[in-house]
């Protein structure tokens, strides 16, 4: 019995994947996958620098490898992402004499990106994190450089291709920290006006990059009603429940924040006390017992990552760490403690 198999009435429980995994090269950690999980993520084969490093060339290696372990697993299959102000090479921006382009000229390349991207995958991939990360905490949009030079029309302009290259495709908005109703509030004021307008948008993902204790359950409870409300799909996308200090950062995972100059921070922190770890299988308990009371409005719970080994949090805010925010720990050992709480609640 895996995971996936404890919420098959209520949603999808998904994983973000990486080369080595989608390539076969280890065996054991794809057999994890199937038996856990029915939905993939990519973490970062698909992002522009990876599958569109330079103007004129593509690399789809990682991404043919990957839908087609979707197929194989019969997998919901998410893209990740098609705009993104992070992991974008500095060519996208400027012209051949390195000036910024023009409002029409960067979403013309923009508009081909997705054409290439989506287009090749049309009709393998189930849903795409369209534009990620493109608010600020207290909801304005923010300053990358498709905000500058085309403002918020890129992210209207990038769902109006998406839907035109796959139609049949969900597409979904993306960010952190969407639990912050000044954030929220952003997001859901430019959704119901892409709806209005016509410009297909069909869910909001809510990363779930938290803390063991904040941000609360009613913040998150919150998010998930209004999101619902507003008519679109909740998705629970990156989730993973950080163990380790954040001194400076009270209010949840700010993935901007420079900790390495908060004074209280101890960059040496390693490793989960019984304390934490006790924590850690409440908190994730508390969490999907929330998530369950709201399947209704919730389609699809992804863990950003497989196992704590291979968690980003490892290497944020600095590198180096260990740390242990999965289901999955280094050993490839389901935590068996977290796994019964889940098990007795679903
Ligand atoms: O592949 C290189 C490797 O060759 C090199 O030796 C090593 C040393 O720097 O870096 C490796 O690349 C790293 C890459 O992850 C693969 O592990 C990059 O430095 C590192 O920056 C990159 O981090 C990724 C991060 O996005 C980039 O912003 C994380 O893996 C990935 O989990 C993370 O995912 C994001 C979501 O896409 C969006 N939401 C936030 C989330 C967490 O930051």
């Amino acid at each position: 019995e895996g995971l996936k198999d404890l919420f098959t009435d209520s949603f999808y429980i998904g994983v973000a994947v990486n080369g080595q995994q989608v390539s076969g090269k280890v065996p054991e950690e794809l057999a994890l996958i199937e038996r856990h999980f029915n939905s993939l993520s990519p973490e970062n084969g698909l992002k522009w620098e990876k599958v569109h490093p330079e103007m004129d060339r593509y690399d789809f290696e990682f991404g043919d490898a990957y839908v087609a372990l979707g197929e194989k697993l019969g997998a919901f299959t998410i893209g990740h992402c098609l705009v993104w102000h992070q992991q974008v090479p500095n060519w996208v921006f400027v012209d051949e004499a390195g000036r910024l382009l023009g409002k029409e000229a960067l979403l013309s390349r923009m508009e081909d990106h997705i054409a290439q991207v989506a287009g090749r995958y049309k009709g393998k991939i189930d849903g795409w994190d369209v534009v990620n990360e493109a608010f600020n905490e207290d909801g304005s949009y923010r300053e990358s450089n498709w905000y500058k030079v085309a403002g918020k029309d890129f992210i209207k302009a990038a769902f109006r291709k998406a839907h035109e290259v796959d139609p049949a495709a969900e597409l979904y908005y993306n960010d952190y920290n969407v639990w912050k109703a000044s954030k929220r509030a952003g997001i859901l004021t430019l959704a119901k006006e892409m709806k209005a307008e016509g410009i297909q948008i069909d869910g909001i993902g809510m990363q779930g990059h938290y803390m063991l204790e904040s941000p609360s359950l009613e913040q998150i409870e919150q998010g998930i009603i209004e999101i619902a409300e507003a008519g679109f799909q909740v998705m629970i996308t990156e989730l993973d429940v950080d163990v380790l200090p954040r001194p400076g950062n009270t209010q949840g995972a700010d993935l901007n924040i420079n900790f390495a100059n908060s004074p209280k921070y101890n960059p040496f922190a390693n490793g989960i006390s019984p304390e934490s770890a006790a924590k850690l299988s409440q908190r994730y308990t508390d969490l999907f017992q929330l998530f369950q009371k709201h399947k209704d409005k919730i389609s699809r719970v992804t863990f950003w990552g497989l196992h704590d080994g291979r968690s980003w949090l490892n290497n944020f805010p600095v590198r180096s760490r260990t740390n242990y925010p999965l289901l999955i720990d280094r050993d490839l050992k389901v935590k068996e403690d977290v796994f019964a709480k889940l098990k007795a609640i679903s």
